[in-house]
């Protein structure tokens, strides 16, 4: 779907890849931006300079993952912001931890956003979207799709619920006009590192020596050139793509290598 003239929403965008995401749409044309996060200060910010650009931009603050939230933000939708042509399910980002060491809370908060968020916020627009027989759909998420590596259990989890909802709502919107694109990232320059330091530390050390990090920008334009070209399935950066492949051909090696080379307390 081409972005320009459309109407976009961006979860998570009061910061790093949503935040970047936001700028690099208004600069793809898209004709209104809706961006969601619950930290006022942050995303009336990013709202504020998208606006001084020019660009028709609306802040709405909501905790993703508080059902009573996401009713509201459809609520407002519905309100002021006529249909939507794109939701980018882009808000998450819990810490990386052993499962033992993660509190019940963390573990709640790690499947409710992302992937208990992007389900709700999914299912409650895809019947306008369906109706109309257009829309887009983005599932931002990790390598940890696919790949598994040690100390990142409730966040690896809810990625691959984040590739479980993607493949089988892509499987639910054949032929229905809208589409959906699953984006699985290698790392990202973001926030989320500085919030998260001990996430760093466990970054496999092969995925350290083999992949550089992507800047959000560059994050932000693969995801755009996903949507614009109709892919179902986009993962950044080229190198990761080429670990995914190999891991197509030999998966246990690729994944021992993660496994081997991850952290260990
Ligand atoms: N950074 C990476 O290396 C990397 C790699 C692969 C995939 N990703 C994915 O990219 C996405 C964005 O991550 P990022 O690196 O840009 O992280 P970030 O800078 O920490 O931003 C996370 C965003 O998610 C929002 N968010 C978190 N919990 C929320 C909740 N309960 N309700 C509403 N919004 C919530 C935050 O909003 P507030 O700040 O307002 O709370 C913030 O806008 C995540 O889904 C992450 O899994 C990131």
């Amino acid at each position: 779907m081409k972005i320009a003239g459309k109407t976009v929403v961006i979860t998570g965008a009061s910061s790093g890849l949503g935040a970047a995401l936001a700028q690099r749409m208004w600069r793809a044309g898209a004709a209104r931006l809706i961006l969601l996060g619950r930290h006022e200060a942050r995303l009336n910010q990013v709202v504020r300079a998208l606006q001084a650009d020019g660009a028709d931009a609306h802040a709405v603050l909501a905790d993703l993952s508080h059902e009573d939230d996401v009713h509201a933000v459809v609520d407002w939708l519905r309100a002021h912001a006529g249909p939507v042509d794109i939701l980018v399910n882009n808000a998450g980002a819990g810490a990386w931890n052993f499962l033992e060491d993660s509190t019940f809370a963390e573990i709640r908060e790690a499947m409710a956003v992302p992937y208990l968020a992007a389900a709700w916020l999914s299912s409650a627009l895809l019947p306008a979207m369906r109706q109309r027989q257009r829309g887009h759909i983005v599932n931002i998420s990790s390598v940890a799709s696919t790949l598994v590596w040690p100390g990142a259990t409730a966040y690896i989890a809810a990625c691959r619920a984040m590739r479980g909802l993607s493949d089988a709502l892509a499987a639910d919107l054949r032929g229905s006009g809208v589409h959906l694109t699953h984006y699985e990232s290698g790392p990202i320059e973001t926030p989320y590192w500085a919030t998260h330091p001990q996430s760093r530390a466990r970054v496999p050390g092969i995925a350290r020596l083999l992949v550089r990090p992507l800047s959000a920008d560059e994050a932000a334009d693969a995801i755009i050139r996903g949507v614009e070209g109709q892919r179902r399935h986009v993962v950044a950066p080229v190198m990761m793509a080429a670990v995914l492949r190999l891991h197509r051909l030999l998966p246990w090696a690729v994944q021992g290598l993660m496994v081997r080379t991850g952290f260990r307390l």
